[in-house]
């Protein structure tokens, strides 16, 4: 693919509360609320909440969703509604249906400053509803920027050609859910690199890697989990914390959805989560069938051992549940001192 520079501080721009190096949280269903958005916005990064795949009318991810961004403008102390709200939804987009009638009048009336779309059945799918957004936004009164997440270079192609503001460029390292067989610049549309970033230096890295001018900012998933704003339950930021070599702890693989029931991803994505009871039992012999019931077993007495822990390579190195605004503002302080250290050294 022929690419071309793109303009200085796109990110900057067009979200001016955002100090650098420019570090989002990824939308992560069910372990994204306010409370982490808000943190991540107010430390000058940009804030996502998880938003569904269900836009059907009645959709109780969509009622959600609309409270939490009321609630979100209440946390920011953004009064007046003809303001943005500094806050991004992210939408997964298999089961499109609905999105235009029903998730886009949300997004319009709580006017987010982003949409996150990722996993389509087809990277086409992604037409009517990025067409759906600029319709609205044409009217004038709302400005957001649109962000696809791909992880083939096909899909990053499909995304530049349907005119996304930002590509998230996912590697296999991350975290959840991802390309099964995975891997751009354009004008006017920033690069952001995703997987297995968990710290400065990762964060350095992509700056420089991602592309031969590399990524405009970055997003991570699984550091954000290890947060104290975060709504992950305990035992699953433990998990986290207890791993000390993610290469080894987590496998990508569909298995993962299989024993906990949630196998409705079009077969292009899989996951990658840390290697868990059911997993071992897997290779031990155990069929499906035997490994869904003992999970389906442990849940109904409250039992979470054998949950899925979604999670990238990066685990191994961290240490520390941490706050959201000690997170960015140690990696952004010390990214500047290790490319000023670089600068030396070159
Ligand atoms: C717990 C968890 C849940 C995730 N859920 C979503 C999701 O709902 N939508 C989405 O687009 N990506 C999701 N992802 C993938 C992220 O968008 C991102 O690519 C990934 O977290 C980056 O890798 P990292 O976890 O190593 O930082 C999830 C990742 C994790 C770890």
């Amino acid at each position: 693919m022929a690419l071309t520079s793109s303009p200085e501080r796109l990110l900057k721009q067009w979200f001016p509360h955002t100090t650098t190096p420019f570090i989002a949280n990824a939308p992560m269903l069910g372990f994204t609320d306010c409370r982490l958005a808000g943190a991540v916005t107010r430390a000058g990064g940009l804030g996502f909440i998880g938003g569904g795949f269900n836009f059907e009318p009645g959709s109780t991810q969509l009622a959600n969703l609309d409270a939490r961004l009321t609630q979100a403008r209440a946390e920011l102390e953004i009064n007046g509604s003809a303001l943005g709200l500094p806050i991004g939804i992210g939408f997964v987009t298999f089961t499109p249906t609905g999105f235009e009638e029903n998730a886009v009048a949300i997004l319009e009336k709580h006017r987010v400053t982003a949409v996150w779309l990722a996993f389509p059945k087809s990277d086409a799918d992604h037409q009517p509803l990025i067409e759906a957004i600029r319709k609205v936004q044409g009217k004038g009164h709302w400005d957001v920027k649109i962000f696809v997440q791909v992880g083939t270079v096909e899909a990053a192609k499909q995304a530049l050609a349907q005119g996304v503001d930002v590509l998230v460029v996912q590697g296999v390292d991350a975290g959840g859910h991802q390309w099964a067989q995975g891997s751009a610049r354009a004008n006017n549309v920033a690069i952001m690199a995703a997987g297995g970033i968990v710290d400065a230096r990762g964060c350095v890295a992509a700056l420089g890697l991602v592309t031969y001018a590399g990524a405009d900012g970055i997003v991570m998933g699984t550091r954000f989990i290890a947060t104290s704003e975060c709504p992950a339950p305990l035992s699953m930021k433990e998990s986290i914390l207890a791993a000390t070599d993610g290469g080894v702890a987590t496998i990508k693989t569909t298995k993962h959805d299989v024993f906990q029931s949630t196998d409705v991803f079009p077969r292009q994505y899989d996951g990658r989560a840390i290697i868990g009871i059911s997993y071992n039992e897997s290779n031990g012999g155990a069929s499906d069938e035997e490994i869904i019931q003992r999970y389906n077993e442990a849940r109904e007495k409250g039992d979470d051992q054998r949950r899925t822990v979604w999670a990238g390579t990066g685990i191994g190195i961290i240490k520390k549940i941490v706050s959201v605004e000690e997170l960015i503002k140690g990696i952004q302080q010390e990214a500047k001192l290790t490319v000023a250290r670089i600068a030396e050294r070159i």
